[in-house]
């Protein structure tokens, strides 16, 4: 992705693993836009602690780093108990976020590629294959956000205005992004689009981190309060909705940041299309519907507070579910990196 810093432009990646320190490099989420910092993970310890504080976050990113966790524990795995501070670490990662099933797929991925060549028995074997394949899957993940790009690009005429939730950018998915790939590859092809970005309470992705990626990709876009989006979709200024995803079920529900529900139940009543994007990666074909997905609760600091000053009455409390499940009738299209599909066809990409 690009990254302005001083009047200069750079290319990132969110997240990256150095093998020879096995230090994880990860664009610090949490501070953005205000300052720019590469936060150095040097253990799995570390590594799970970063995804749980969402210094690292979005469903393609947290399963990256999760794999260069596991490989990070393979290092540094004593001989003699190899097998138990894998198992440990895998467990220690799992427990970070419950929604993003990306983080579940790369540890349970990695763990059977480790099981079956017999490295369990061979450290050795162990850390080649865990470094390898979780290098392998970052580029697999990147590969595939710009494939859903090409797809999504197509959906985008000259001068959309497209309106999307959180941030489903190339901080969430290494690069590209998902929902952002789209805005990223038809800016490239020379369209003018416009982004409706939904500020995302209580967290402020898309206030702080899509505004800040589109932003550095110079594609023109304005913030808007959560409770806009309605507004200015029955003033007809919204041409298509494309918002990110953090587990489909073989029915084509999907979870997303708390928000999204409302916002396809809005497009539906007023005739917008509203496209999902995400990488076959994010399909939970273990799960039949939407109602079954684990709901993340998260602090309730997080809505009693804004940038650490606190906003409501000592003594209210609050709720946080971090995400919410839109029923498959409200989603027009799944982008993939394989096609855009209808969600009642979903379960049929299980094999692929
Ligand atoms: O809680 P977050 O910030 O990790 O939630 C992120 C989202 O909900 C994204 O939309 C989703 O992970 C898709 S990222 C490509």
């Amino acid at each position: 992705m690009k990254v302005k810093i001083n009047n200069k432009t750079e290319n990132y990646r969110s997240v990256w693993f150095e093998p020879e320190s096995g230090i994880i490099n990860a664009i610090n989420q949490t501070i953005l836009p205000d300052k720019f910092e590469i936060t150095e993970l040097k253990t799995y310890t570390e590594t799970a602690e970063a995804i749980k504080t969402m210094i690292v976050r979005g469903a393609p990113a947290i399963g990256v780093t999760a794999g260069f966790g596991i490989a990070q524990a393979c290092m540094h795995a004593p001989k003699q108990n190899f097998t138990d501070y894998l198992k440990k670490a895998a467990e220690t990662l799992k427990s970070t976020r419950p929604t993003a099933v990306d983080l579940f797929h790369v540890i349970d991925g990695l763990l059977n590629k480790i099981k079956d060549s017999d490295a369990i028995e061979n450290k050795e074997n162990a850390v080649e294959i865990s470094v390898s394949e979780s290098q392998k899957i970052a580029n697999e993940t990147i590969n595939a956000c710009k494939k859903i790009g090409e797809f999504g690009n197509e959906l985008l005429k000259n001068k959309s205005k497209i309106l999307t939730h959180c941030n489903a950018g190339a901080l969430a998915c290494v690069d590209f992004g998902t929902a952002l790939s789209p805005l990223r590859i038809a800016k490239y092809a020379g369209k003018e689009i416009f982004v409706f970005v939904d500020e995302t309470r209580p967290r402020f992705q898309g206030a702080k981190l899509t505004a800040w990626e589109l932003l550095n990709e110079e594609i023109e876009h304005k913030i808007i309060a959560d409770n806009a989006a309605g507004y200015f979709m029955q003033k007809g200024e919204i041409d298509l909705c494309i918002v990110g995803a953090d587990r489909i079920t073989a029915n084509g529900d999907v979870a997303n940041k708390i928000g999204t529900y409302e916002k396809a139940v809005l497009a539906k009543e007023n005739n917008i299309p509203f496209y999902v994007a995400a990488p076959i990666s994010t399909i939970d074909f273990s799960i039949k519907s939407g109602n079954e997905i684990p709901i993340e609760e998260r602090n309730e600091d997080e809505v009693l507070s804004v940038n650490n000053i606190r906003i409501a009455p000592i003594g209210s409390h609050a709720l946080n579910p971090a995400f919410d499940v839109t029923p498959a009738k409200y989603i027009t299209g799944i982008i993939t990196e394989i096609g855009i599909f209808k969600p009642e066809e979903i379960y049929k990409l299980k094999d692929n």
